[in-house]
């Protein structure tokens, strides 16, 4: 990318809000992995980078959280500004304020807003009603922030992105919907593998077939976890009860037997391949201890990388 590029992504993409990966084409996406490495360089080597020095981030959580909380604090920290942990409960919104109030006032307080929430709508609402950038922290949907830090992590492993294969396999979720946006837009080609029923989106498979077809991508969801991780690059799964699925868990359990990530499936994986979780983990449910633990496993590098990915995203619209 050019230098002059760069300069007309940053004047851009201010003030815009980061909700999906579907809103931004993959030149953005690769302009804010970049701008993650690079700020990732600065605070490793003790460069002071307070590009929003005097600015403040509020962070609504519906959900717990013990990474994105974390990441966002000390990332507001370390770019020279500072952030707010506002609680469901402590806000008015948990009795009764409507979003589009909270958003109009937290706009004339705040230079941004992160969410962490149950329905998307409630994102898309917020937006709406604020005048600052809103970022989203996870929804039932998407899980945004940790497919860039992800798509960061296996950059700086691999040493590219397009053309790697990526496996999933487990729950249909939030996160496998955002790993499936950044695979089409960066050109990966991602296989998918969920029991019947635990299927990703149909919009959200629509839409990334859709964006693949112009990158050169291939998406394929299927059933069966050897045929998904057959000469994986990467192999990637996820809890089989999200935040707010947890009384399913029993059930789940039982659907998802077969659907452990484990030494022997990942027979079928390349040599080298990657295994990464977005965490928290189950071990012994949708992944093994062998495999979490052993030396193909890069999740603390996914977990440190939340704190670059999201300082680039700040940094870039806020
Ligand atoms: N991966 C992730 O978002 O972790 P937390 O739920 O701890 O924030
Ligand atoms: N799919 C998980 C991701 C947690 C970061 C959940 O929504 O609970």
């Amino acid at each position: 990318m050019t230098n002059s590029v760069q300069e007309e992504l940053a004047t851009t993409m201010k003030g815009r809000d980061f909700l999906m990966l579907q809103d931004y084409t993959p030149q953005e996406i690769r302009y804010l992995i970049d701008l993650a490495i690079d700020l990732k360089q600065k605070q490793k080597a003790g460069v002071e980078h307070h590009v929003l020095k005097g600015k403040t981030l509020g962070m609504i959580f519906e959900k717990s959280s013990t990474r994105t909380r974390v990441s966002f604090e000390v990332g507001m920290y370390q770019l020279g500004g500072q952030a707010l942990f506002l609680s469901r409960n402590d806000l008015q919104i948990g009795r009764g304020e409507t979003v589009w109030d909270t958003a109009q006032t937290l706009s004339r307080y705040l230079d941004g807003i992160m969410i962490r929430t149950f329905a998307h709508r409630n994102v898309i609402e917020l937006a709406r009603g604020a005048t600052v950038p809103v970022i989203n922290g996870l929804t039932d949907l998407s899980h945004p922030c940790q497919a860039l830090a992800d798509y960061q992590t296996i950059l700086e492993h691999k040493g590219r992105l397009e053309g790697l294969k990526i496996a999933y396999v487990g729950d249909g979720n939030n996160m496998v919907h955002s790993l499936l946006m950044g695979a089409a837009k960066l050109g990966l080609h991602m296989s998918v593998a969920t029991p019947e029923g635990y299927e990703p989106d149909a919009d959200v498979i629509r839409q990334t077939q859709e964006t693949a077809a112009g990158t050169g991508s291939r998406i394929h969801v299927c059933r069966d976890p050897r045929e998904a991780v057959a000469d994986a690059d990467v192999v990637y799964t996820d809890v089989w009860a999200s935040m707010g699925f947890e009384a399913e868990q029993k059930e789940r359990e039982l659907a998802f037997a077969s659907y452990q990530v484990n030494d022997e499936l990942m027979k079928g994986a390349k040599k080298d391949y990657l295994f990464m979780h977005c965490l928290p983990a189950h071990r012994g449910e949708e992944v093994s201890e062998g495999v979490i633990d052993g030396n193909h496993s890069i999740i603390f590098d996914q977990a440190e990388n939340r704190l670059h990915a999201q300082k680039a995203i700040m940094a870039a619209i806020m």
